[in-house]
């Protein structure tokens, strides 16, 4: 038996006290009625006895197991409690002590024992009995008590997996999901410092991305090239390199002047593998020795290949967002030149397009249309005649009123329109105002003569404006109307070329924005 005094541990002699047992066994039947019950059970199964008086002497010790105890047996009747239970033992047991009398004859608690070395944990039930001594049963639970902690730690790692799993799920920065990623390294797998190296494949050499626990900023700057220093071994390797006491023997670390004052004595560099690919390290560092169970490097494993997965998933992300960025870009910046192609062509409609294109989304605005269908109003605004470039200069810059045959032509820059666009997929919501933005509520528009709600809103809207902007426009076949004129004409259009429910809109937004 062990006793603990500060940091000093000393044996101490716990034995079975053959002598006292019959003494112990008349106490015992003076117990309380529930205990006399399962007195005999409790023999069995108890692991270890103590009967002692108030003061704390003890006047009869059993243990059920005597190899599990000291070397040298030996009576400990008359000695203190204190003397053979840890000290934070007999402070709790002193204070169930003088709860009892109060409160209930019977109190239990698990306490810590350190015996020949290793450390075992008891339940314990203590006793008043009837002559004033107390009785300690207890029994030893370290076995449940070590799968106890273990289930504990595992869950608490679960959850860490879970909230990482969650993490990456949200497509959440990468520099951001790292910290996360570390925070839970830290907390579950209780080391002091980790971080995570990246790979950057151009250069073979690792990057500093995140870190957590560190004094210095030692690691912040780490350019490592594959194969140099721990971490580029490890990815080189691909494999876990331990190092158990980075204070004795050289280490990769001695280069940096400032890793002693981090104090670090343990190091585990894991190569972080995803699709078969090395994607970077992460290093975890322990300021104190460590003497991981098979748990601990389980979930090592584990939180380095989530890890893995988390940098593969917000790379991809992110290649992602940025294509998709730079081809909207491109399209916008296409669909710009094109409109401005055409503006270009005609010089007397300069900024027409740019302008019809402002005024059309300000209108959508106005009647409700929500973003998502905004901006594909706003690049069929921007191609909404681009179709004409397929009508020859001299119909489409011709002074006077059109002839049959150059009408047939100019109806076709609808269908022209269709025919440039449709192979793009990405302007397939936009091409409802190239479509149909000559068609009328009456069904007498082209190209295709449908009418009322056939005709799409966008295009409902968008005719409006056109229309609008090309009578309030000098054209080569006459000149500009003036803005009452073009109002008047609008009015007087409701229900026959437009939507009857979108000219109180359109004139109301004309009015307040002087167009
Ligand atoms: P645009 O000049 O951009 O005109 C668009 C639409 O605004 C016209 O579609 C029409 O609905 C309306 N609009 C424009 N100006 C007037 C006008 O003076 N009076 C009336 N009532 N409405 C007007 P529409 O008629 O289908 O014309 C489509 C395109 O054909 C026009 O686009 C223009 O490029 C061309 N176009 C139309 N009429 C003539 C013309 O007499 N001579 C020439 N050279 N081109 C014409
Ligand atoms: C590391 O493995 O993280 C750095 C080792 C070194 O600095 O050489
Ligand atoms: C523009 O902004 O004028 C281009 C249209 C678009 O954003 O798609
Ligand atoms: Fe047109």
């Amino acid at each position: 038996m062990t006793r603990r005094n500060g940091d000093t541990v000393t044996k101490t002699s716990l034995c079975p006290a053959s002598a006292g047992l019959l003494l112990w066994r008349k106490r015992l039947d003076s117990l309380l009625d529930f205990e006399q019950k399962i007195g005999e059970s409790l023999h069995a199964i108890a692991d270890l006895f103590l009967v002692m008086d108030k003061r704390g002497s003890i006047l009869d010790c059993r243990v059920g197991d005597p190899s599990m105890y000291s070397d040298t047996p030996g009576q400990i009747q008359n000695m203190i409690l204190k003397n053979v239970l840890p000290s934070e033992t007999v402070d709790k047991l002193s204070d169930f002590v003088s709860q009892l009398p109060q409160s209930r004859k019977t109190a239990s608690l698990e306490f810590p024992l350190t015996v020949n070395g290793r450390e075992y944990w008891f339940d314990a039930r203590l006793l008043e009995s009837s002559d004033a001594t107390f009785v300690l049963s207890a029994r030893d639970i370290t076995k449940y008590k070590k799968t106890e902690n273990r289930l504990k730690l595992q869950l608490q790692r679960l959850n860490a997996l879970r909230s990482v799993d969650f993490a990456i799920a949200s497509g959440l920065d990468l520099n951001l999901l790292l910290s996360i990623l570390l925070d839970r390294v830290i907390e579950t797998m209780h080391v002091d410092a980790a971080t995570v190296l990246l790979l950057d494949p151009k250069l073979n050499e690792l990057q500093f991305a995140a870190g957590r626990g560190f004094i210095t900023n030692i690691l912040q700057h780490t350019h490592l090239k594959l194969g140099h220093g721990y971490a580029g071994r490890v990815a080189l390797e691909r494999r876990i390199i331990n190092i158990s006491d980075l204070t004795k023997a050289r280490t990769e670390f001695d280069r940096s002047p400032l890793f002693p004052s981090e104090r670090f004595v343990v190091y585990y560099g894991v190569p972080l593998v995803a699709k078969g690919r090395v994607l970077g390290v992460l290093e975890i560092f322990h300021r104190s020795p460590l003497h991981p169970d098979e748990d601990w490097l389980d979930f090592l494993n584990i939180i380095a290949g989530q890890t893995a997965i988390a940098i593969d998933s917000a790379v991809m992300f992110k290649d992602l967002q940025r294509t998709n960025f730079e081809l909207s870009l491109a399209y916008n910046a296409t669909i710009d030149a094109w409109s401005r192609t055409l503006d270009m062509r005609d010089r007397n409609n300069e900024g027409h397009t740019r302008r019809i294109t402002d005024i059309t989304t300000r209108f959508a605005m106005l009647v409700g249309v929500n973003d998502s269908e905004l901006i594909h109003i706003r690049r069929g605004a921007t191609l909404h005649d681009i179709g004409k470039v397929a009508i020859p200069d001299e119909i489409l810059f011709k002074s006077g009123p059109l002839t049959q045959d150059e009408w047939e032509t100019m109806r076709q820059h609808p269908t022209y329109a269709v025919e440039l666009l449709s192979p793009i997929k990405y302007l397939e919501p936009a091409i409802e105002i190239p479509h149909w933005h000559h068609e009328r509520w009456d069904g007498t528009g082209y190209p295709d003569r449908i009418g009322g709600e056939e005709i799409p809103f966008s295009a409902r809207l968008f005719a409006l404006v056109d229309v609008f902007d090309a009578m309030t426009s000098d054209r080569p076949y006459r000149r500009a109307w003036s803005k009452q004129d073009a109002v008047h004409y609008i009015e007087s259009q409701s229900g026959k070329h437009f939507d009857p429910r979108l000219v109180p809109e359109f004139l109301n937004l004309v009015s307040t924005n002087g167009f």
